[in-house]
């Protein structure tokens, strides 16, 4: 298939996607308000993301979404940059890490039948030796969104030349994506912490 074609099918899934981490994101914040508002919020969420034919469109754009990054690399390869190898780089987490945090999401509901809130995903950072899995698998899941999406900012940014701030236009887009993946490092770090101290 055409790269471009390749590319906007990816775009749009990683809009659905990015969307859902949003508030994915806002939900595990909250677990520094303790387990039960974690759960709370988490109930509120799910009438939107467990309402049946937007769950179906969400895990599809999360298929798509690993099916067709891993066309994007296979075509493309790791390219020149330190940002195209980190695009890459987090590109390839995420397709591990969707892949076998959805599968454990379904089969905890569907085949382990438990409740997949705060304390199915506190169980494995919280409890040792699992927590030396599960701590780098989590933190860098969050993370690699942040360096991923701050990598498709910089490429977007240095493709529009805009020069509002100080610099040339390639600092200024570098400094942005920085930030980004500055910021993801943060909350990273807030969500791990909470859940471990929750
Ligand atoms: C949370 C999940 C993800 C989101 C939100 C996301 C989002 C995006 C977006 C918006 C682009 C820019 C597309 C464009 O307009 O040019 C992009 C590019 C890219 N993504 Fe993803 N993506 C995700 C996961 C993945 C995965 C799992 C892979 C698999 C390896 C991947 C590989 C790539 C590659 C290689 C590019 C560069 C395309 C290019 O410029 O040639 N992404 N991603
Ligand atoms: C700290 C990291 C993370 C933790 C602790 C976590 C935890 C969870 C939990 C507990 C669920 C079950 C939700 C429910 O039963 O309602 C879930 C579902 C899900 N997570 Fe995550 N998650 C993390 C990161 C991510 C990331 C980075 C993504 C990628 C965008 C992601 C995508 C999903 C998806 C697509 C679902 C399925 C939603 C559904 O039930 O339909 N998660 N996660």
């Amino acid at each position: 298939m055409n790269i471009e074609r390749l590319k906007k099918i990816h775009r749009y899934s990683g809009i659905v996607l990015a969307t859902f981490f949003l508030f994915h994101v806002i939900n595990h914040l909250f677990a520094w308000g303790g387990p039960d508002t974690h759960i709370r919020v988490m109930n509120l969420f799910r009438h939107v993301y467990r309402f049946p034919p937007v769950e179906v469109i969400l895990l599809l754009c999360a298929l798509i979404q690993v099916v067709v990054g891993l066309m994007l690399v296979w075509q493309k390869g790791f390219r020149k940059n330190i940002y195209d190898l980190l695009q890459v780089i987090s590109g390839l987490y995420l397709s591990f890490f969707l892949l076998f945090h959805i599968r454990a999401v379904l089969l905890g509901r569907y085949s382990w039948n438990v409740e997949t809130d705060f304390h199915f995903a506190a169980w494995g950072v919280k409890n040792h030796p699992a927590d030396l899995f599960f701590i780098p698998y989590y933190s860098l899941s969050v993370l690699c969104v942040f360096i991923h999406l701050a990598c498709v900012h910089r490429q977007k940014m240095l493709a529009l030349k805009i020069t509002d701030a100080g610099g040339t236009y390639q600092q200024q887009a570098t400094r942005q994506s920085v930030g980004i993946i500055v910021t993801g490092m943060v909350i990273t770090a807030l969500i791990l912490t909470a859940f471990i101290i929750a």
